[in-house]
């Protein structure tokens, strides 16, 4: 069983990743985990904690000579930002650390402050927000990059694009070379094929800036060469189409998911919105009418591209900040403000591509297994042979 886990504060020394369940043998490149990095900092509408930051992965665990070697990866991050709060958040209490602290103890409606402080019973939501933070997605991009590794082992590949920043929405759908050339940009904008759309989203962001507000939008990823057979429809927990939900709205700021064009589905008659079905007899293979169910059908892959989209409320912080009540005196007050990001679609499109990556990895493991590399292939290969014969 592919597994992960995440620990590390906004503004503590590092993030930490462990990842469990590998088989031997992937090759992993720092460059190419660190290029993911790079991706999920860009993007027009990000605060002033982007420009601090030069993220890049250390491996410590688990890898040798550039592959795998089938124990645990320790993967670690240093946040730069950290020599700026060693002493607000030191990790052994000074005789004099209390003067230094920087508490928030006036909650930011959206954020876990509140609800976080009262439940963890601190006065001070700062403890909360370090961890609520999407920082931690540094960690699960760092993760999502070796589980890409992996995939890409057997011709999967994971990309996104925006499809809406607050109002404004791209009205067509994306050509996988278009989100090709989008992964390669080095200056991202807003991560919309459509260079006019794109213009259009800069406004809206704009807006935001000039009125101290922040804005949400729409993600979209897609997975290209999955095989069909990942998941299974027999129970609730092994359907993918509910793994990769929960998957993406574990995100920080997400709070709904799309798996293909459920919300026009919802609004269309059925004779619309399945996938019809043909057999191409040269090919000896089915072909599918469209792609509209998302290349998922009864929670399994059915060999189509993934298709899964992510709606990001927008960010909680406003520069320009709402009602709230100071926890320590229950006096109303405006809510605490700090250094934020504005928009943060692209970003999370990325974050999206790492976790499509690992759900799809691990669904890939259960199927295919192996301590090895070459045992996974083989397991693959003669699975493939069964497809094809069918
Ligand atoms: C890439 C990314 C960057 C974010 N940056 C900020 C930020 O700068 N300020 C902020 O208040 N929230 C930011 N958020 C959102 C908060 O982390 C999130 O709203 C908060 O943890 C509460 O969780 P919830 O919105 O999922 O309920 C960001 C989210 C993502 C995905």
């Amino acid at each position: 069983m592919l597994r992960f886990e995440t620990a590390g504060e906004s503004h503590g020394e590092c993030l930490v990743a462990t990842v469990a369940g590998l088989p031997a043998g992937i090759p992993i490149s720092l460059e190419a985990v660190d290029r993911e990095l790079w991706r999920r900092q860009q993007g027009y509408g990000r605060g002033g904690r982007m420009k601090i930051e030069t993220d890049r992965a250390e491996i410590v665990a688990g890898v040798r000579h550039s592959r795998t070697i089938g124990s645990p990866l320790g993967i670690l991050i240093r946040n730069r930002d950290w020599q700026n709060w060693t002493e607000a958040l030191p990790v052994e209490a000074q005789p004099d650390s209390a003067d230094k602290q920087r508490p928030v103890t006036r909650p930011r409606p959206g954020h876990a402050d509140l609800a976080g402080a009262i439940k963890y019973n601190f006065h001070d939501a700062r403890y909360i927000l370090e961890r609520a933070s999407a920082r931690e997605t540094t960690a699960r991009v760092a993760v999502g990059a070796v589980a890409k590794a992996l995939l890409g082992e057997f011709g999967i590949s994971i990309l996104s694009h925006v499809v809406a920043v607050g109002p404004v929405r791209l009205e067509r759908d994306a050509e996988w070379p278009e989100l090709v050339a989008l992964s390669r940009r080095d200056e991202v904008l807003l991560g919309c094929v459509d260079p006019a759309v794109e213009a259009r989203m800069k406004e809206v962001v704009d807006e935001a800036y000039r009125t101290g507000d922040t804005v949400g939008g729409i993600f979209e990823v897609v997975a290209r060469g999955v095989p069909l057979g990942l998941g299974s429809h027999t129970t609730w927990d092994s359907r993918l189409d509910g793994r990769l939900a929960q998957a993406i709205v574990s995100m920080q700021a997400v709070k709904g998911v799309e798996v293909g064009f459920a919300a026009e589905g919802a609004a269309s008659f059925g004779s619309k919105v399945q996938d019809t079905i043909q057999y191409d007899r040269e090919g000896h293979r089915f072909t599918r009418g469209a792609n509209r169910a998302g290349g998922l059908e009864g929670g399994i892959t059915n060999g189509q591209d993934v298709l899964v989209r992510g709606l990001l409320k927008p960010i909680s912080t406003l520069r320009r900040p709402l009602e709230s009540v100071d926890m320590t005196t229950r006096e109303p007050a405006l809510a605490a403000y700090e250094r934020s990001d504005v928009c943060v679609v692209p970003a999370a499109g990325v974050i999206g591509e790492a976790m499509v990556a690992i759900v799809l990895a691990q669904a890939f493991l259960e199927k295919f297994g192996g301590d090895s590399l070459g045992e996974t292939r083989r397991n693959y290969d003669g699975y493939i042979e069964q497809v094809k014969s069918f």
